[in-house]
């Protein structure tokens, strides 16, 4: 019994330093941004996504804009609607009619078949006001004036909590000329883009540098900071490194998690006790092997 009571607070100690060391910074809350929507558990892109996103109290949805071949913006990720639909063909030669037929659900599960690509009016008309909105011009080079589309669908929605991110450079500067009250991010997988001269040249047009989190070092976040730009890297299919990303002072991470991203910063925050079933889950979402 003795040695079973020691183990219990063993794991109790354990549970509250991984606590205390992981969330120093708990009182700036991490922005908990849902990569394609709540994408771990609902198809990416697609109003089930997104509501989920909502449901689990993510900050923002993020998602992928590009446009019919006559000219609808709709959300979808891949350039093809091969791997997330049961359609086959690029986007930009699918007419939105045609798009609308397919079923961009079944993919991930038999649950959500028949679930639709939306387009972008009709998810910042279900979403303004509830959650912010993270857009990214996916490709925009392919989509001439793509630009000036999204800037008229903000503006004629007065859209407050939203942010215009790419990974195409001179798009993001146009779309600061055309809106320069909303925020605009630099997205990146490259090395190449993380040095001071680079971030220095984004911070004139930018607020966000987001990049991979594979290129994402303590480094480069202060670098961000210093040039006075946020940072929220993506994570992508990884599961959370909400730890390393407090620790080194992240603004945001932008997730398929979002659940577990909320599940860290609240069961700290009101000092929920973290009990012995929570404590494996806690201490391998902050690499403590146990
Ligand atoms: O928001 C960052 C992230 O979405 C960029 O990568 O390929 O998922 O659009 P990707
Ligand atoms: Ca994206």
């Amino acid at each position: 019994m003795k040695k079973y009571l020691a183990g219990l607070s063993a794991v109790a100690l354990l549970c509250c330093s991984i606590a205390s060391s992981a969330f120093a910074r708990m009182e700036e809350k991490l922005t908990n941004i849902a990569h394609r929507g709540a994408s771990a558990y609902a198809p990416e892109n697609t109003m089930a996504a997104f509501h989920q996103a909502l449901e689990m109290n993510a900050d923002y949805i993020e998602l992928d804009v590009q446009q019919s071949k006559d000219g609808v913006l709709v959300i979808m990720h891949d350039r093809t609607v091969d791997r997330t639909t049961n359609g086959s063909g690029h986007v930009r030669e699918l007419t939105y009619a045609e798009l609308q037929r397919l079923d961009a659900g079944s993919w991930k599960d038999d649950s959500f078949t028949n679930e639709k690509i939306p387009t972008l009016s009709q998810v910042l008309d279900e979403f303004q006001g509830k959650i912010g909105i993270l857009i990214e011009l996916k490709a925009p080079e392919l989509y001439p004036g793509i630009e000036k589309k999204v800037a008229f669908e903000i503006n004629k929605r007065k859209l407050d909590h939203v942010i215009v991110q790419s990974f195409n450079v001179s798009s993001m500067k146009k779309m600061h000329e055309l809106l320069p009250n909303v925020p605009i991010g630099i997205l990146t997988s490259s090395e190449r883009d993380a040095n001071r001269n680079s971030i220095q040249q984004f911070a004139a047009f930018a607020t966000y540098f987001n990049p991979s989190y594979d290129i994402l070092t303590p480094a480069l976040i202060h670098q961000v900071h210093s040039a006075g730009m946020k940072i929220s890297p993506w994570s992508g299919t990884k599961r959370l490194p909400a730890s390393f990303l407090w620790k080194t002072k992240s603004d945001g991470v932008i997730t398929n998690y979002p659940d577990e991203v909320n599940w860290l910063q609240t069961s700290t925050k009101i000092g929920k006790t973290i009990h012995a079933s929570s404590a494996s889950h806690t201490a391998r979402l902050v690499g403590v092997k146990r």
